[in-house]
């Protein structure tokens, strides 16, 4: 049931970097825990954050994918799109290339390429198809003001899906093979990342059971297939702050399944609830745990934290009594929650003009990530 993503690593990361003082603000994600003093967080207030309307995007490319040379091919700036970045949302923006890299079942991944993006083909016997063995990861890359690109910690995906491939029985790329597939279809894709602090290029990995298989039982062929989009913001009305529901009969987890892995089944469980949140008019669907009925669990596409001043578990009724609540995820990015319905009872948080965490959070990551701060971590890839 740990399903820490990647980006709630960062964050614990640089939390977990401090010892805990009387000032300290906890934050909690699901089961995972760290600690960011204020005095920390108010240095990094100065940084940048995102912030574009989320609308429908037209999309005219003049390339032309079909008639290039594979090897290492690599758009350039320059190359035209016709695209409005400020209107840009997260929904598929077709670009010109995907990688893909296949194998056997008991073999290892050795050599992908490049191909023009596109539908693929695939038996309807796939053990993907029937039985849901896939993964799925998540990353950005960005473009700075200088024209250089940057992958935010690529080689944590990379662990993750191989963490991910050995609880679902497939072969998985090694962290270098993943990372060099990455930058090369991101370098591939360049003209396609938007400019800066108008979006990021989203990076989509799989790792699929391509090959037939009837009974239940591992594919015997496997595909690793990457492929990238521009995106905006996730949510519909930008970086407002989201208004969540708790769900109390669906859970995302259950002790010995698959929560703590990034599977594609984990994220088709949770469209019912998610639909039926929606169409009463919230953001997205908070879940608790599934023994307990109380402990937080996660958002559907993000985690999520809660500012409080004490160290332990958190359950349902004190989240109802947090000083503030945001959720984080590659996707989404860092939301600030507005309001949180259990039971009926809707709890909307304070502002006060209080200095929010998630908006240092969101300034100190993103400064990151667009390399306006140093990165004294090393978190940082450049790709140009
Ligand atoms: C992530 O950002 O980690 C996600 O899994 C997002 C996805 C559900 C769109």
């Amino acid at each position: 049931m740990k399903t820490s993503a990647v980006f709630s690593n960062a964050v614990a990361t640089i939390g977990g970097g401090f010892r805990r003082e009387t000032t300290s603000i906890s934050l909690f994600s699901r089961n995972t825990l760290s600690l960011l003093p204020r005095n920390k967080l108010k240095k990094l207030q100065h940084q940048l954050c995102f912030n574009f309307p989320n609308t429908t995007t037209t999309i005219n490319s003049t390339s032309n994918a079909h008639t290039i040379g594979m090897d290492s091919p690599r758009s350039t700036p320059s190359d035209t799109i016709d695209i409005n970045w400020d209107t840009i949302g997260f929904g598929l923006v077709q670009t010109d290339y995907m990688y893909t890299m296949k194998c056997s079942l008991g073999e290892s991944f050795s050599k992908g390429e490049l191909v023009p993006f596109g539908n693929i083909n695939i038996s309807p016997c796939a053990g993907v198809l029937n039985y849901g063995q896939g993964l799925f990861e998540g990353l950005k890359a960005y473009r700075t003001k200088d024209d250089s690109i940057l992958l935010f910690r690529p080689r944590e995906n990379a662990s993750r899906m191989i963490n991910g491939a050995e609880r679902m029985c497939m072969p998985s790329p090694s962290i270098d093979q993943f990372v060099q597939a990455v930058k090369k279809t991101v370098l591939a894709n360049e003209k396609w990342i938007p400019p800066p602090g108008k979006g990021s290029l989203y990076i989509r990995p799989l790792l699929i059971g391509s090959g037939s298989v009837l009974g239940l039982a591992p594919a015997l062929e496997y595909t690793f297939l990457i492929y990238v989009s521009p995106v905006g913001n996730y949510f519909n009305k930008g970086l407002s702050p989201i208004n969540l529901i708790i769900e109390t009969e669906m859970h995302r987890a259950t002790p010995g399944g698959t929560g703590g892995v990034k599977t594609i089944g984990n994220y088709a469980a949770v469209l019912k609830a998610q639909g039926v949140a929606k169409a009463k008019g919230y953001t997205d669907v908070l879940y608790l745990d599934s023994v307990h009925k109380k402990y937080l669990e996660e958002v559907s596409s993000c985690n999520i934290f809660i500012v409080k001043v004490e160290e332990r578990r958190i359950i349902v009724d004190e989240l109802l009594n947090a000083d503030e609540v945001f959720c984080t995820g590659t996707a989404v990015g860092v939301s600030s929650v507005d309001s949180v319905t259990y039971l009926g009872k809707r709890v909307i948080y304070g502002r006060d003009g209080a200095d929010l965490v998630s908006e240092q959070l969101c300034s100190a990551l993103t400064g990151l990530q667009m390399g306006l701060v140093e990165d004294k971590m090393s978190w940082i890839v450049k790709l140009k």
